[in-house]
């Protein structure tokens, strides 16, 4: 009998972990799953309801404005950007995630390239007047997430937004408890996306409607 595909997917992590290698996994579960031997857990064939709720409150206008989807997968988050106007770049690290994004929106206006939010090109510093982060931070083990948290600031263009959603913890809750992926985010590791020039404006914490035991933050931040 073949193999549960969820339980494919919890394996495929948990080797390359075993193995030291905190991104070389995902390449493997897209490479898995457009063969069928594994699920995407996040690919929920639809935009991030809190992306959705964001645009319905916010009505972004991106006519003449540039957003970067980081950690696009499969390319649901970035379709809905590139459909408010902007002039949409999505990346992920995993080539067969690309690949996929651009095999369900042929028609798509975003550029879909291959790129690793810890080594960004050079061209991209504070260069995108929409940075949309859902859920990578989350999926790097936690040594990782200051350097990814930084690195995503450092994308927004002088008076862009920051959009970040992200699982959310108990800030009481230790690194060592938690066994990922993902390692959910404490309010300080949210917090720390600010900087002198890149100030939160809002915070919601709000319960997931499939597990209401799961807390998302949705945080918006404005680059000077
Ligand atoms: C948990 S998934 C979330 C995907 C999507 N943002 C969503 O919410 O459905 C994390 C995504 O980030 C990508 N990723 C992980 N590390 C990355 C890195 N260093 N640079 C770029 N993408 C990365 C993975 O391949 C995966 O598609």
């Amino acid at each position: 009998m073949a193999e549960d595909p969820d339980v494919v997917s919890r394996r495929i992590a948990r080797e390359a972990l075993d193995r030291d290698d905190p991104t070389g996994w995902f390449e493997h579960l897209y490479s898995a799953a457009s063969e069928g031997t594994a699920v995407v857990p996040w690919d929920r064939g639809t935009a991030h309801p809190l992306l959705s709720e964001w645009i319905d409150e916010s009505q972004p206008d991106g006519t003449g404005q540039t957003a970067l989807v980081i950690g696009a997968g499969t390319g649901w988050d970035a379709e809905l950007i590139a459909d408010r106007g902007y002039d949409t770049t999505a990346f992920d690290i995993s080539p067969t995630a690309i690949e996929t994004a651009r095999r369900n929106h042929p028609d798509s206006k975003a550029h879909y390239v291959i790129a690793d939010l810890l080594a960004p090109p050079d061209e991209w510093h504070r260069a995108f007047d929409l940075v949309v982060e859902i859920y990578t931070v989350q999926a790097l083990p936690i040594p990782l997430q200051a350097s990814a948290i930084e690195h995503v600031g450092e994308l927004v263009a002088p008076g862009g937004t920051l959009l970040v959603i992200q699982a959310a913890r108990p800030d009481d809750q230790a690194d060592a408890d938690i066994e990922g992926p993902p390692w959910p985010l404490t309010r300080a590791a949210i917090d720390s996306f600010a900087t002198p020039d890149l100030r939160m404006i809002q915070l919601t914490e709000s319960p997931s409607p499939v597990d209401p035991t799961v807390l998302r933050w949705r945080a918006e931040y404005l680059r000077d």
